[in-house]
């Protein structure tokens, strides 16, 4: 039995490399696996957020999901903390993490930054969370962006770490998929950086609620090199800008990065900025239509999401009475 569990945060809004790395891959295994999406609401709570900024971005992403192709009657899409069992799996499971495995989390570093003694423990133990997240469903698959991976590894490590325990083979341990073209779509303004969310410019993403007009100011402003565009890929390897473009255009085209070479070697780029505004357009602006159509009526996302959370409660609940079973928990 193949199922799938992924996730993304509610901060801020959805960019480019959300959608490349990670949700137009779910749009594509959605018809071959069971899958849970979620909304991992409790995970942003690991930065300040304003409760209805808060409130607004859950059901901005989850209109993303949707609007992107995500069925929500096919899937089951619900925001993590409508089913309480994440928070209570996540500290089970923090019984069975080393301090020394969470240590090595480079995110958490990042993240912490010099003043680690001033960071939350929510932040330190987020890996942790994301484990009972996937492990609750027993997931065989995740599908992610490659910045993911070393989370991944852990709730795999955490996994055998209780099975082990308990000599049994009771969570499968889960395996990244890391797919496409654009596994790490980087920043706009810096090639070596990776698009992020938290990135204090504007111009360094494309979010998925920008407008054409945004788009194509983003995109001509995008920082590149002098040179033409090469015809070889290997060309590319030391010129990350130039990279960047070259691949989020493949990946929006659904080619190769040598394919886009084999199109536009010699171009400048003011001309490829062209060609890649147009693509950017076409891709974006009808889930961008479709999100705020969705987000016109916020009672009836708020329903999808509550349907969604009665079915994950029910995988859920089951899971967690078989896990307290093992533990030597008496059943609720
Ligand atoms: P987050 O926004 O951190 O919740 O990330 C949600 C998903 O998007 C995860 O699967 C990430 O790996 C993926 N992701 C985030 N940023 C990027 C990026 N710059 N390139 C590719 N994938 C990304
Ligand atoms: N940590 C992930 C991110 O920032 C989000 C996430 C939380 C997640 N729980 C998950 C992703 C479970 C996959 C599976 O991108």
């Amino acid at each position: 039995m193949n199922r799938i569990f992924s996730g993304m945060q509610p901060t801020r809004q959805l960019h480019l490399g959300n959608y490349l790395g990670a949700l137009r891959n779910w749009v594509a295994l959605q018809d071959q696996y069971e899958c849970v999406f979620c909304v991992v609401d409790l995970h942003a709570l690991t930065i300040s957020q304003e409760p209805e900024v808060l409130r607004n971005n859950i059901r901005e992403v989850t209109a993303a999901y949707i609007a992107a192709g995500i069925d929500p009657e096919k899937n089951i899409l619900f925001n993590q903390s409508f089913v309480p069992a994440h928070s209570e799996l996540a500290w089970i499971l923090s019984c069975y993490t080393p301090l020394g495995w969470l240590n090595r989390m480079t995110q958490f570093k990042e993240k912490a930054g010099k003043q680690k003694d001033q960071a939350n423990l929510g932040l330190y133990s987020y890996p942790v969370l994301m484990a009972a997240d996937i492990l609750l469903y027993k997931a065989t698959h995740v599908p992610v962006g490659e910045d993911q991976k070393q989370h991944l590894e852990l709730a795999r490590d955490i996994a055998g770490a209780f099975n082990r325990h308990y000599g049994q083979d009771y969570f499968p341990l889960p395996e990244p998929q890391i797919l496409g073209e654009a596994t790490r779509v980087m920043s706009l303004r810096d090639g070596r950086k990776k698009m992020s969310k938290s990135d204090e410019s504007e111009y360094s993403r494309i979010n998925m609620t920008d407008d054409a007009d945004t788009i194509a100011q983003k995109i001509r402003k995008a920082k590149t090199d002098p040179e033409p565009l090469p015809d070889t890929v290997e060309a590319l390897e030391a010129r990350p800008e130039a990279d960047n473009l070259v691949t989020i255009y493949a990946a929006l085209a659904g080619e190769t990065r040598e394919k886009v070479l084999a199109s536009f070697a010699g171009a400048q780029f003011s001309s490829f900025k062209t060609s890649l505004v147009d693509l950017s357009v076409a891709k974006l602006a009808p889930i961008t239509r479709r999100m705020n159509e969705l987000l016109a009526d916020k009672g009836e996302i708020d329903r999808l999401l509550r349907r969604g959370g009665e079915r994950a409660t029910a995988l859920a609940e089951r899971h967690l009475v078989e896990i307290k079973d093992i533990i030597g928990l008496l059943r609720p």
